[in-house]
């Protein structure tokens, strides 16, 4: 029996202690699990609180919130609810058994114990539970010796099956691996490396691999992570270009799809334009090198998302200059619009955009310097 009392907090009123003392009043079975727990236990705090209830978790989490006072939102669905409070998210759901109905499939979910429902969990770090109801109240339940392996610093799988069930734990793996600084432990190696060589990530819909690999670009380690999907041949590419990464700031994750192919990619039509371009960030960075004059060095930009525009002084800073003047350029409005083309009695078609850009590489580069002489140049054809 392991007291609470590493838990709560100096703060009274903190939202861990509210919560902990609802269940603890309340007939409820619940349980503090998942990433809580292993990062409690390893001196860390989270934002993050799961817990696990025996019996209906949704009706437990609106009866806590009236305590809480928070914002819930109910996924009935998947039987849970969440509850955003100062800064923090709880996660309530019901203890529970998953069944995977073929590899990569989401699982089949019945209700059961707080054993069952640890033991489906993915690494034996994160299948800890904390009592917080009035039985049991600081009780650990750790029936796979996650805390022994929080010792040996390992990430270990709770059973042989673990990544043909859930391949996106191959991710996980090396995610939590690189994060808290742990190894894999040698079986799991070894299950892990089985299931790569099986290519069981295709197995998964490309959503869930989207997300998982916009959580790795979430970690401050990112790079190491990236270096083990090298290592475990997780992906294929050159890492020679890891190089630049870091300096693509927020498009670091758009980067790396670039290098790893985005084949049936679900991509909203503004991401599948950022991979894009960034696929042609070399002959991006040589045009605007060259660019001679001001028109080139717009028209070269002005067809590239601005968010791979922004990044490219990051990558070539020497181009930081170049970039400043297209950032200048483009408060051009331009002189010349299709009205009054239309004025001059010049018809609507394919030759206005022609005209219109002719006159706009004028102003840019400073042939034409005011409305008045654009008309005149006009008239005069
Ligand atoms: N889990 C799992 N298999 C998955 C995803 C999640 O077993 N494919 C379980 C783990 O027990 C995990 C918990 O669900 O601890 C919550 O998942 P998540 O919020 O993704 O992870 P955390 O452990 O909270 O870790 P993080 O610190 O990254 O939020």
């Amino acid at each position: 029996m392991v007291k609470l009392r590493f838990l709560v907090k100096k703060k009274k009123k903190s939202v861990l202690n509210r919560i902990i003392d609802f269940f603890s009043r309340s007939s409820y079975t619940a349980y503090l699990v998942g990433g809580f727990v292993r990062d409690t236990i390893m001196g860390e705090t989270t934002k993050d609180i799961d817990i696990s209830v025996q019996g209906d978790a949704i009706k437990a989490g609106y009866s806590l919130n009236s305590v809480l006072k928070g914002k819930a939102e109910i996924h009935k669905q998947f039987g849970t609810i969440s509850i955003c409070k100062d800064n923090m998210r709880i996660d309530l759901a019901t203890t529970r058994k998953e069944t995977y109905p073929y590899p990569g499939a989401l699982p089949k979910i019945t209700q059961s114990n707080i054993y069952e429902d640890l033991k489906r969990r993915d690494f034996s770090v994160n299948a800890i539970a904390l009592c917080i109801s009035k039985n049991n109240l600081g009780k650990i339940f750790d029936p796979f010796d996650g805390i022994g392996d929080i010792r040996r610093r390992l990430i270990r799988v709770l059973h042989n099956n673990s990544f043909i069930d859930d391949p996106t734990r191959i991710l996980r793996a090396l995610r939590y691996k690189n994060r808290l600084k742990f190894k894999l432990e040698a079986s799991t190696e070894s299950l892990l490396r089985e299931a790569v060589s099986k290519r069981m990530l295709e197995k998964i819909s490309k959503q869930r691999l989207m997300n998982e690999l916009k959580l790795i670009f979430a970690e401050k380690d990112y790079l190491d992570i990236l270096n083990d999907l090298k290592h475990y041949r997780i992906f294929t590419f050159n890492k020679r270009y890891l190089k630049n990464i870091n300096a693509m700031e927020d498009l670091k994750y758009y980067y790396f799809l670039c290098l790893i192919g985005t084949k049936n990619f679900p991509l909203s039509n503004q991401e599948k334009k950022i991979v894009k371009d960034l696929n042609k960030l070399t002959t991006l960075g040589r045009l605007v090198r060259n660019a001679r004059n001001n028109a080139t060095l717009y028209f070269t930009l002005s067809v590239i998302d601005d968010k791979v525009v922004k990044i490219i002084p990051k990558v070539y800073p020497e181009l930081k200059q170049k970039i400043r003047q297209y950032n200048s350029l483009k408060k051009n409005k331009p002189f010349i619009d299709g009205k009054d083309l239309q004025k001059l009695n010049i018809k609507p078609g394919p030759r206005f955009k022609e005209i219109l850009t002719r006159m706009y590489k004028l102003q840019l580069n400073g042939k034409i310097k005011s409305k008045k002489m654009a008309l005149t140049f006009l008239k005069n054809g």
